[in-house]
């Protein structure tokens, strides 16, 4: 090539590379930064109109979600502040999502009903023989904004080591579940939940990252990493439950490799805890992300690996009634240990793989990372004779591969006995040589994925390998050159011979220029004839690894149905995901069904399906109610209080008054008549006509109105205020989120206190003294301190670049808070409290004085509490009233117990009576 040529290529190179980013910054902006002018609220003809348009979902959504207070920053990550490879796993349909949300879709298989209606969720047709059960996924989702995921040290109250560069790893991030469950009456409910694993709890407590980066850390920063994570958290590694699911014994396990299992509420995807099995299972046992259960026995067999002390492989049995037995520590190696992520079982042996990739903490000294791929160790199989009856298990032998060689999963193996009578194990995996080691590393990842591509040796394809068990032999071939990964088969089949496996194709295209690792068509292998089927996904449209679902009375092995989320990318705000249902016979003929999800599906690791029976069935059906109709709420009385809280009231009316009822109306509030309706709020209704008020809000608050009248639930909140009642600054603050109609996360940090002001520190990175209100917008990761600040950003950002008007002064709130008496409040000291798992939720406005009497309890005990603005005009008039009947402020819901209350003085009885220390 001649250096005009070199020169041409490599301009061309950085061109393609500048529009490219320059692209995924305008797709990742373009709906955070989207503007639009200040719109009226949606009036309740408008509302109306969209229930028309989908009764179905409007009526029966049922959303309960809830609170996530770190969502991530829209942001494009870059090369440059986070690595390559965190850059990858970050951005596109990887970019993690924040809200966790319930949905239920009734009867989506009524036709008639799907065909009245254009905004259905579903499209195509789910098989009238489809059965009952919950299909799930699991994979990484970091929980904070993306900025904590740059190299560390960089990110929010990160110190970086100084020794070398940690860099985040897609396999580091929390664990969240997004789950599909399909009930007989053809509902289907969707649910998506983090598992609160103790690592989760520790983090988000703190509100910044703890676990120091160990898979993408230098060497010498890799020990200091580890050691500072074991000193902080008693755990060298971050506990995430974020790789695979499996159910047995009536649990539903979300797994980790090197960790512990975590049980998960199968009803609800509620993290229950650390699983034990019934007390049988040893502490901190390291358990396998991929179980496998004996054909035998039934048992579930597991490994566990563990790659700090020896043993570093422990293997042993679960019983069908949960029990742990035949526990069997293997002392292959003391010191360095080799990597092993899956494993497989057949009617009489468990077989154990050693790859080539191998953990030597010595590689530490010269400053490499200690896990590597390294090509002169060569894999080996582990055979383990296993009881029938007990699942006992023998010594084991080891068989050596020809070549050295890795598997990240294994296909199924089964036993053959050959023309000469010998035993043979059959092997079926995906082999890969490397590939996936130096394709997830934070630095050269795209050049080392381009150059292993061009070359096709390394590249994950489907392996057999026969083992001679008499002779030692091992035979090894590649059966198709197709690129794949996360293989799957009929699980009836586990441990026996079968003829079809069904894989996600790579999408080579996108491993080489966003070194992104996609899956843009489905295969079915057919073992027995060595023939492949490929199911190409339209273009932009990657999907996740398959589940494959028998038919009840099947006929073959691959009667059934291949259930998978798929992600479009095409369209705003990085896409939407779907479930798609396809017949595993005939993957060609496309999917059978398509059902949205309400939240994305970031692209992640393993699915599961778990068959559901009438009684779990039912347990579901409850628990999936209406949190809101299954609870008892007290009756409202107009203008009700108790002697003894008439001094506090009086004060807060005084306060009111003096403030000129700032917060009492939204933005642009003005009154209009209209056709009475009973459904909808009303301050004056009379002669069939009803007081009609109408406000103004910015485009992200009507944005948010219409998923609301679409999903028939209120929005998440987008704030996290620290807020102190009587203090001025954070009065003016509360009152302008009345006036603009958003709601927030409270955090009461009253003086004295402890439990938020940590945080609040953390934040504006002041340890000494903090200046309150600070407010947090987890929508664009920014942080605020100080009436000011907050007030320019609120109007600028939710009035679409308003400025704050002149009356939310704190010289004005500061004078009515002293003529009311209320600025001694300014200090109330903060009483011992239990805290509650959950944040209440309150209904209120700024300017009612029955609503501060509330707000001054919760912010005296410190209590967290969502704030959903009820000022004159907002729709949350007319949605508190379709819940309860009613319209009545404050209104108090408690989601930890399911109390929902209205009434001052009986909010005030109820939560010192739950959430003080006495109680
Ligand atoms: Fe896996």
């Amino acid at each position: 090539m001649t250096a005009q040529l070199k020169m041409n290529v490599i301009a061309a190179r950085t061109n393609v590379q500048v529009v490219k980013v320059k692209h995924r910054c305008e797709v990742a902006q373009s709906a955070f930064n989207r503007r639009r002018p200040t719109a009226d609220v949606p009036t309740n003809e408008e509302c109306e109109l969209v229930q028309r348009e989908s009764p179905r979902r409007v009526a029966t959504a049922s959303k309960q979600a809830e609170v996530t207070l770190l969502s991530v920053k829209n942001i494009y990550p870059t090369d440059t502040d986070y690595g390559e490879h965190a850059a990858a796993f970050l951005s596109g349909n990887f970019t993690p999502v924040g809200r966790e949300c319930t949905a239920v879709l009734s009867d989506v298989r009524d036709q008639d009903q799907i065909l009245k209606n254009d905004r259905v969720q579903l499209t195509g047709t789910i098989p009238v023989d489809f059965p009952t059960g919950q299909f799930a996924y699991v994979g990484p989702n970091p929980k904070f904004p993306l900025n904590h995921y740059k190299k560390w040290g960089d990110g929010p109250g990160q110190r970086a080591s100084g020794l070398g560069i940690g860099w985040h790893h897609w396999f580091e991030g929390d664990g969240m579940i997004f789950a599909l469950t399909f009930k007989a009456d053809g509902s289907i409910i969707y649910r998506n939940r983090y598992v609160r694993t103790d690592s989760w709890k520790l983090e988000s407590m703190r509100q910044t990252r703890i676990f120091r980066p160990l898979m993408n850390a230098d060497g010498a920063t890799f020990l200091y990493n580890a050691a500072c994570n074991f000193v902080e958290t008693g755990s060298f590694l971050k506990d995430s439950a974020n790789t695979a699911l499996f159910y047995y014994a009536g649990k539903m396990l979300s797994l980790q490799d090197t960790q512990d299992p975590w049980e998960v509420d199968p009803h609800t995807l509620k993290t229950v805890g650390r699983c034990t099995f019934n007390g049988s299972f040893p502490l901190k046992l390291p358990f396998t992300a991929h179980p496998k259960i004996a054909p035998s026995n039934g048992d579930m067999i597991f490994f566990g690996f563990n790659p700090v002390s020896p043993p570093h492989c422990t293997i042993g049995a679960i019983t069908p009634s949960g029990n742990v037995r035949a526990l069997k520590p293997l002392w292959s190696s003391i010191v360095g240990s080799i990597f092993m992520h899956d494993f497989v079982v057949t009617n009489k042996y468990t077989i154990l793989y050693e790859g080539s990739m191998d953990i030597e903490p010595v590689r530490q000294i010269i400053g490499r990372h200690p896990l590597q791929y390294n090509e002169n160790r060569i894999a080996r199989f582990g055979l383990l004779p296993r009881d029938e009856v007990n699942s006992k298990h023998g010594d084991v032998v080891w068989y050596d591969c020809s070549s050295a060689q890795s598997v990240f999963h294994f296909v199924n193996a089964w036993e053959e006995i050959d023309e000469n009578d010998n035993l043979v194990i059959v092997i079926i995996g995906v082999r890969e040589d490397g590939f996936f080691h130096n394709a997830l590393k934070a630095k050269g990842a795209r050049d080392w994925i381009k150059s292993a591509t061009l070359k096709q040796e390394p590249i994950p394809r489907m392996h057999e390998w026969r083992i001679s068990v008499g002779s030692g032999a091992v035979e090894e071939t590649f059966l198709f050159n197709i690129a794949v990964e996360t293989p799957r088969i009929n699980d009836a089949y586990g441990g026996k011979r079968n003829r079809y496996a069904y894989a996600g194709r790579i999408h080579t295209e996108s491993l080489v220029e966003d070194a992104q690792l996609k899956f843009n068509g489905i295969v079915k292998f057919d073992l027995h004839e060595r023939k492949q089927q490929v199911y190409e996904h339209a273009p932009g449209i990657y999907g996740m690894e398959p589940q494959f679902i028998a038919r009840e009375d099947a006929d073959s092995e691959d009667d059934g149905w291949l259930v998978m989320y798929i992600h479009d990318e095409n369209g705003p705000d990085l896409g939407t995901s779907y479930c798609a249902i396809f017949d595993a016979r005939n993957i060609m003929a496309g999917p059978l069904a398509k059902i949205a999800v309400p939240e994305r599906v970031p692209y992640g690791a393993h699915a599961l399906w778990m068959p559901l029976s009438n009684s779990t069935e039912a347990t579901l059906s409850s628990s999936a109610a209406n949190t809101y109709q299954s609870v008892k709420i007290n009756a409202p009385k107009k203008y009700a209080f108790r002697a003894e809280q008439i001094e506090d009231l009086l004060k807060a009316v005084t306060v009111g008054v003096a403030r000129g009822a700032s917060g009492l109306f939204m933005h642009g509030w003005r009154p209009g008549v209209k056709k009475d309706s009973p459904e909808y709020y009303s301050f004056a209704r009379s002669f069939g006509m009803r007081l009609a008020e109408q406000g103004r809000v910015g485009s992200v608050r009507k944005k948010e109105i219409l998923d609301e009248i679409y999903t028939g639930f209120p929005a998440s909140p987008k704030l996290v205020l620290y807020d102190i009642e009587g203090n001025s600054e954070c009065k003016v603050v509360r009152e302008a989120l009345s006036i603009l109609d958003i709601c927030c996360l409270i955090k009461p940090c009253p003086h004295g206190a402890v439990r938020h002001q940590g945080e609040a520190a953390a934040l504006v990175h002041n340890t000494e003294t903090v200046k309150f209100p600070v407010l947090l917008d987890v929508s664009t990761g920014d942080v605020f301190s100080g009436a000011k600040e907050i007030l320019n950003h609120l109007y600028i950002v939710y009035l679409d670049g308003a400025r704050p008007p002149s009356h939310l002064s704190t010289k004005a709130a500061d004078i009515a808070l002293r003529v009311g008496g209320k600025k001694e409040v300014d200090s109330c000291y903060a009483s011992p409290t239990k805290m509650p798992v959950v944040p209440l939720t309150l209904w209120a406005y700024e300017a009612s004085p029955f609503c501060a009497v509330v707000r001054d309890k919760l912010c005296e005990m410190e209590l967290p509490y969502i704030l959903r603005p009820c000022a004159r005009a907002s729709v949350r008039r007319d949605q508190l009233q379709k819940r309860t009947g009613t319209f009545q402020v404050p209104y108090l819901e408690d989601p930890n117990t399911n109390v929902n209350l209205f009434e001052s003085a009986e909010i005030i009885e109820y939560i010192e009576s739950q959430y003080g220390v006495e109680s």
